[in-house]
């Protein structure tokens, strides 16, 4: 069944996660950013797949296969991701509830970090990462628990991460808190 609605281009009736999954699954990758776009999925639709951690935010898998990786992060209040890059994937960040703030960073020729950019994100909004932009960093601006959806084409196994402490880069492969039951499908 496609989505598309071949009028306007859009992708229709994605108004459940179900829906989300079969449309990524069907259509190619370059249809990826209109979907994740047109896609309408309410907070309650998350219910089942949220868990919390004061220490950070968790990753919980939806679904991870060879074509894409769809996990939902939960968030508490001020909760922040170290800054980081994609592995060499694409990354769009759909907001499902909330208010978010992302900083973009690059390095100079001497191999410095800095900011470039800063984008505040609410509920429905749609965001994306692919390593040539930089490297990025979410914080969860909101005073009280929020919900993004995060969609990696290709999945992103390991990413770099920038350390604070040494002030330097680090790898560091990516686990979950939670994978849902048919997440490998
Ligand atoms: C993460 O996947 O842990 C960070 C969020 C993102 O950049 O998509």
């Amino acid at each position: 069944m496609s989505h598309l609605n071949s009028e306007n281009q859009d992708f229709i009736n994605i108004n459940t996660i179900d829906d989300l999954i079969t449309a990524l699954m069907t259509e190619e990758c370059d249809h990826y950013n209109d979907i994740i776009r047109s896609s309408n999925l309410p907070v309650h639709a998350f219910a089942d797949y949220c868990s919390w951690s004061a220490k950070c935010y968790t990753r919980n898998c939806l679904v991870e296969n060879e074509k894409f990786e769809l996990i939902l992060l939960c968030w508490e209040e001020g909760q922040i991701t170290p800054i980081h890059n994609h592995g060499g994937e694409e990354c769009w960040v759909k907001i499902i509830d909330g208010e978010f703030r992302e900083k973009i960073y690059t390095t100079n020729q001497a191999g410095q970090l800095y900011m470039v950019n800063t984008i505040n994100s609410k509920t429905n909004d749609v965001t994306y990462m692919i390593d040539f932009m930089g490297y990025h960093s979410i914080e969860n601006l909101s005073a009280q628990r929020g919900l993004s959806l995060h969609l990696y084409a290709k999945p992103i196994r390991s990413c770099r991460i920038f350390d604070e402490n040494s002030q330097q880069f680090v790898n560091k492969d990516l686990t979950y808190h939670t994978v849902a039951p048919l997440a490998s499908i």
